[in-house]
């Protein structure tokens, strides 16, 4: 297949699950609520979500309101995913477009989660998607990244998980282990935290970051 044609394959099968998908968000809140510990965007912040899918991410910072971000952002390729979102706070909205080429401004982003879709893509997507990130934060510090994947620290659970994610992708096809620290440094991200979700839920990993200190403005 083409890229083009496995991107729309790829669409087209989010489409379909969209329906089914939020009945299974309990196993993804506990990682997802503490990504956004982590990233912890303040009023005055814009936040992008990428990947949001059915919006979890932006349902559960919902509820932090009027602590959240001024405004919000969820992009997916999905529209049949960005259809079950749901309503928003003023301000918020979705955006449906590949997250590998966002149409919004360089640097226009605090803050950037990506939860639950690293996993999903092979190296040369993770790293676009990455690099897409990157170029959506603003060149300061303060400016965070925070991804969420189906991950274990330990061995045997890892194992479980990519021999179920092979023998049933149809099911636990979303179940592939990957720790994406090695490429959110390559990405040009200095990672800032990591924490380990084993209980309630997926297995997952949390890992936050900043861009690399190195194009900063002064
Ligand atoms: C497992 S779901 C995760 C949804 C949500 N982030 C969550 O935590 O529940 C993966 C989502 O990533 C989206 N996705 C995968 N690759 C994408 C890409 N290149 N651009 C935009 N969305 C993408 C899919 O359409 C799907 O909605």
């Amino acid at each position: 297949m083409t890229r083009r044609a496995d991107t729309a394959a790829a669409t087209a099968t989010w489409d379909r699950h969209a329906a089914r998908y939020r009945g299974q968000e309990h196993l993804e809140i506990t990682a997802v609520d503490a990504a956004l510990r982590v990233a912890d965007p303040r009023p005055d912040e814009r936040l992008v979500d990428l990947g949001t899918g059915s919006g979890l991410v932006l349902r559960r910072l919902a509820t932090r309101l009027p602590d959240g971000p001024r405004e919000a952002v969820g992009v997916d390729r999905s529209a049949g995913m960005l259809a079950r979102v749901g309503a928003l706070p003023s301000g918020w909205s979705t955006l449906t477009a590949d997250a590998r080429a966002v149409p919004l401004p360089d640097g226009w982003a605090d803050v950037v989660t990506c939860s639950y879709v690293l996993h999903l893509l092979d190296a040369q997507a993770r790293a676009a998607v990455l690099a897409e990130a990157r170029r959506l934060l603003a060149p300061r510090a303060a400016s965070r990244l925070v991804v969420v994947t189906v991950w274990s620290g330990r061995a045997l659970v890892r194992v479980t998980l990519a021999l179920l994610a092979r023998a049933l992708p149809l099911g636990c096809g979303c179940l592939r282990p990957l720790d994406p620290a090695a490429d959110v440094g390559r990405a040009g991200f200095l990672l800032t935290q990591r924490a380990h979700l084993p209980r309630n839920g997926y297995p997952s990993l949390v890992l936050a970051a900043r861009r690399d200190v190195g194009d900063l403005i002064a």
